[in-house]
């Protein structure tokens, strides 16, 4: 094990603002512990040979939130993928609970997006630092005062830039660091990196260097002060401009990367915090992905260390049965490599073997006194369907395999009041097909999906409505725990429904948790 500091984060972004990109620049930063171009089979057709599970092959894409390591600057940086484009999910959510930071990648030209706002809206419930990398400033941008001003107000979040474009696009020039009064110069056919004083940065016109002089002193004038604390409440977020794909600026965000992004953090536990440094071995399962290897039916539960020490063979208890558990199979995942893991630290992520013991949230530990993380959050579901066994004699694998699928977290389920058909809810499409795909593989159970029009689920958490109040427009369910929810259509029958009723209190799925 490398006794390295860990730093543990995950991208959040809307589709194609360079995510894969800056993460396959940044990983050649590192000396390459993976080469670029293995981080999403899409464009190199790597995953082509690999045994992962059937709709992986089929789109020739990672399902898994795949886990990379690399090493820089004495320190060993852990980056969970966050699936996006059809492979959004639960798990691109539940990702989340398992960083210490997040790094917001923001395409200069298209500003926050929506699924940026969603997944941004995760790390706040959480109070997970933010560092942004405003991405393609080769490309003619938003004025970047713009952009500022864009996140300050969306996210409500503070922002500090640490470096500042001159020009974008064509007119790019470089980037100025605040820190250093120096320009890293932008030179698409260059190799290396340029990095000069400013009073010596001869390419600059002299028009550009006023342009600059006065943005500067105007962000010192009336710009925020830059507070680590702040950046670690989660209340302001260090800027950073740069071109993933021209590799610019990308080693200057990494070497501020590694000493903004927070260490591993104790973690609340049944009221207490545990701090990593503990020597009690603790973690929590965040993820579990099923039959990367459709031959065996193996899941693995990937694990993040929490504190104290992982040593493969351990024996650990799950908190949730008090069981006790020998950990022997572990390993790390390059993506469609696995590499067995001997041990690992705190801010660590190791996949578990597991034959069906673990659950989304489950707590392992060592000692005597049981260890249990905060419940993972249940994040509100987007898309909805009506779901039956094709053929109605399965009802007992059907209802087996609708139970242990749920548990684990695949998928979300509700019943409606009387008859008590069953909807299941998910973040993304890809949820559905997954759970289609582990029914039919595992449970032998295919299964007749009558996809809903729903878009919006909102916890009743006071007072009372009614059984009868199902129409084309809402719809009322129970969840789980046989709380109340309403399916709306979409927005407008939400707003029609609170005019309406007024005494009705309404939560999304967050609040409750909160
Ligand atoms: P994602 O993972 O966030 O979805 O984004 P990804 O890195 O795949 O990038 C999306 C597209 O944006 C890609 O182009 C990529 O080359 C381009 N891109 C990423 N960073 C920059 C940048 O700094 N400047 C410019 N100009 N483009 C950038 P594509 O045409 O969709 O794919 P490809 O076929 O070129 O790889």
């Amino acid at each position: 094990m490398e006794n390295l500091p860990r730093k543990t984060f995950a991208i959040i972004s809307h589709p194609d603002a360079g995510k894969t990109t800056l993460t396959e620049k940044v990983l050649l930063l590192g000396g390459g512990i993976r080469s670029a171009g293995t981080v999403k089979g899409k464009k190199s057709g790597k995953y082509a040979t690999s045994d992962w599970m059937e709709i992986e092959k089929q789109r020739g894409i990672s399902v898994t939130s795949s886990v990379m390591q690399l090493h820089y600057d004495e320190t060993q940086i852990n980056i969970l993928d966050t699936p996006g484009h059809q492979d959004f999910s639960e798990d691109t959510y539940r990702t989340l609970t398992a960083v210490d930071t997040a790094v917001m990648v923001i395409d200069s030209v298209k500003g926050i997006e929506a699924q940026t706002m969603k997944l941004f809206k995760v790390c706040r419930m959480r109070g997970i630092p933010i560092l942004t990398f405003i991405n393609k400033l080769d490309r003619e941008g938003r004025e970047p005062l713009d952009l500022l001003e864009e996140i300050e107000e969306t996210l409500e979040m503070e922002t500090v830039p640490m470096n500042w474009p001159v020009g974008t696009g064509k007119r790019l020039k470089g980037i100025y660091s605040l820190q250093d009064q120096t320009l890293e110069e932008f030179n698409e056919e260059a190799d290396t990196r340029t990095v000069v004083p400013i009073d010596q940065a001869v390419s600059l016109e002299d028009y550009e260097r006023e342009t600059l002089d006065e943005e500067v002193m105007l962000l010192s004038e009336a710009g925020n002060t830059f507070s680590r604390d702040k950046v670690h409440r989660g209340e302001q977020t260090p800027v950073f401009f740069g071109s993933a794909l021209a590799n610019f600026g990308v080693q200057s965000f990494l070497d501020h990367f590694v000493n903004l992004a927070a260490d591993p953090q104790p973690r609340r536990a049944s009221g207490e915090f545990i701090e990593p440094g503990s020597d009690k071995f603790t973690g929590f399962i965040f993820k579990i992905q099923a039959n990367m290897n459709p031959n065996h039916r193996d899941r693995i539960a990937f694990l993040r260390v929490c504190s104290g020490q992982f040593d493969r063979g351990m024996e650990v208890k799950l908190s949730r049965t008090g069981k006790k558990l020998k950990l022997n199979q572990s390993s790390s995942f390059f993506a469609s490599d696995r590499e067995t893991v001997e041990s690992a630290k705190p801010g660590d992520i190791v996949g578990l073997y597991d034959s069906g013991s673990f659950q989304v949230g489950d707590t392992l530990c060592t000692g005597s006194e049981l260890v249990q993380y905060e419940e993972m959050p249940q994040f509100p579901p987007e898309k909805f369907a009506k779901v039956t066994a094709k053929n109605a004699l399965k009802h007992k694998q059907y209802h087996k395999g609708m139970d242990q699928l749920v548990q684990e977290g695949t998928i979300q389920l509700y019943k409606t009041p009387y008859f008590e058909d069953y909807i299941v809810g998910a973040v993304g499409e890809l949820q559905f097909q997954v759970f289609e795909h582990r029914m039919k593989n595992e449970y032998h159970v295919d299964l007749e999906f009558q996809h809903m029009t729903h878009e919006l689920a909102r916890w009743v958490v006071e007072g009372n409505v009614g059984d009868n109040m199902t129409d084309s427009r809402k719809m009322l369910v129970h969840d789980q725990q046989k709380r109340p929810v309403i399916l709306f259509e979409n927005d407008f029958a939400l707003r029609w429904f609170q005019d309406k009723h007024p005494d009705v209190k309404l939560a999304t799925g967050w609040d409750i948790i909160e």
